[in-house]
């Protein structure tokens, strides 16, 4: 029976090389047959599709590596919502680099794993190199009251990092109350349910962002738990960034921890032009920042940054054969105190990768042009009558809907882009109406295309419904 090559080793290159070729091709005329955003026709058209290439997963006989890979990524491809096209602008859904996709073929490759560092010599180093370079873009000076360095894990994204910032609040303090604004991601409440937290005290964002007065309210009530108050730099809806120092101060004034969401926000700090926005970050005891988002990596590239590393205490295991206590005292270094998983892929490295070939310029130019992006569809969508525009961007999130269309409308228009297969727009909530969501994300857009995502919207608003459901 014929063995499969291996992907490692140093013949593991020479068997890639033909099958990247195959990947690639396939990738290509996925993309070409589905020619635009996302594939038309809707879920039971696409799963349709999906079902015809490949009727069986598991054949008695198998089809061989060039048939698997073909058939495969080629639906995937033809049946994906591609953020790398224009007008696929739906959520925090980022075109990763060439660079940073590259850089995950190595570590697909390799296959180290960050659970002990027999299995990962190189990248535990790297992961511990990037943690402490990202902590240092946070807190050069040292985080925390104490002014110790920061630190930072690498996670699997926003989610498990408010997930982690809540636990060691709760490691440090016991039970705390999260107080945070009517904005806040949900990735929150599952983790306060998780942890078996106090249900949160919600405050009012009527403008977007945490309202202050309110926040002063919260605070100052006798609460029988500690606090920790969840402030957002991003949102998911609207891109809006909470008076990070005001919040700050007020958590000083009534003795609350701050954790900051940043997970869109983040990376603002690369650039000179936008750093300004994330005053007053520094002052948070945790920050969840996700570079799958304004960082244009793959998913997965999630950290969370601590400003008092001694916080992280509580994370460490023992578990005899990762890290026996003999092999610690003779110096291998200990990782099952950087995650709550087990196996973990060495996300670090595409994000290495990223920041070492972009570097700080290259990164802010994305990031730039991004930004940009938004204020020059907020400006045309401002210019044109039909439209009304919700507010200025700012990041890179612009919230829009015809004038006079009611809520249904604005659904309906979502879903008619997508089942046509021409744009793939968001919808939020905001001011009490519903708005379509363009987050941009994607560096290459034209003012073409910004113009013509309008002119498609549009063209949806007027041409008469394909769904069952009245307009
Ligand atoms: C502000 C914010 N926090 C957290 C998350 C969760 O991130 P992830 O989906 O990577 O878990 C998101 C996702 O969009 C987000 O917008």
């Amino acid at each position: 029976m014929h063995r499969p090559p291996l992907a490692g080793g140093t013949a593991g290159p020479a068997a890639l090389r033909p099958l990247l070729d195959i990947v690639l091709d396939a990738l290509h005329q996925g993309a070409k047959t589905r020619g635009g955003p996302l594939p038309p026709g809707g879920p039971e058209a696409v799963a349709q599709r999906v079902h015809a290439a490949a009727p069986t997963l598991l054949p008695a006989h198998g089809t061989g590596a060039e048939e698997a890979l073909t058939t495969l990524v080629r639906a995937l491809a033809e049946g994906s919502a591609d953020p790398a096209e224009p007008h696929c602008a739906a959520h925090l859904h980022t075109p990763p680099l060439a660079l940073a996709t590259a850089a995950d073929l190595a570590a697909g490759a390799l296959n180290p794993s960050l659970d002990s560092w027999d299995q990962a010599p190189a990248a535990a180093t790297l992961e511990a190199h990037l943690t402490q370079t990202i902590a240092h873009e946070i807190w050069p000076h040292g985080g925390g009251a104490l002014r110790t360095t920061g630190d930072a894990l690498v996670t699997t994204g926003g989610t498990e990092s408010n997930q982690l910032a809540l636990l060691l609040a709760r490691e440090h303090h016991g039970p705390v109350q999260i107080v945070c604004g009517a904005h806040t991601h949900h990735s929150i409440h599952r983790a306060a349910w998780l942890l078996g937290l106090p249900e949160p005290v919600v405050v009012p964002a009527p403008t977007g962002t945490t309202d202050l007065t309110a926040l002063a309210v919260a605070l100052a009530e006798p609460r029988p738990h500690p606090t920790l108050v969840v402030a957002t730099a991003g949102t998911t809806d609207t891109g809006a960034i909470d008076p990070l120092p005001a919040i700050a101060d007020l958590c000083t004034t009534h003795h609350a921890e701050l954790h900051i969401d940043a997970a869109y926000g983040g990376p603002l700090l690369f650039s000179d032009r936008h750093r300004p926005q994330l005053a007053g970050l520094e002052r948070a005891h945790t920050i969840t920042l996700d570079l799958h988002k304004l960082g244009w990596q793959p998913v997965a590239a999630g950290l969370l940054a601590v400003a008092d590393p001694t916080r992280l205490t509580p994370l460490g295991h023992r578990a005899d054969y990762l890290n026996a206590d003999d092999d610690t005292d003779a110096g291998l270094p200990d990782l099952l105190g950087r995650s709550l998983r087990t196996t973990r892929r060495p996300d670090a490295l595409k994000i290495a990768v990223t920041l070492r070939a972009l570097g700080r310029d290259g990164l802010a130019h994305l990031i730039d042009t991004v930004c940009d992006h938004a204020t020059a569809l907020a400006q045309l969508i401002d210019e044109q009558p039909q439209l009304e525009l919700y507010e200025h961007p700012t990041i890179s999130t612009v919230l829009f809907r015809p004038h006079g269309a009611d809520d249904h409308t604005v659904a309906h228009i979502r879903r008619t882009l997508l089942t046509d297969g021409t744009a793939v727009l968001g919808r939020a909530r905001a001011d009490g109406r519903l708005w379509l969501k363009a987050t941009l994300l994607n560096p290459h857009l034209t003012p073409h295309d910004l113009h013509t995502l309008l002119d498609t919207t549009l063209h949806a608003t007027t041409a008469p419904p394909t769904e069952g459901t009245p307009r």
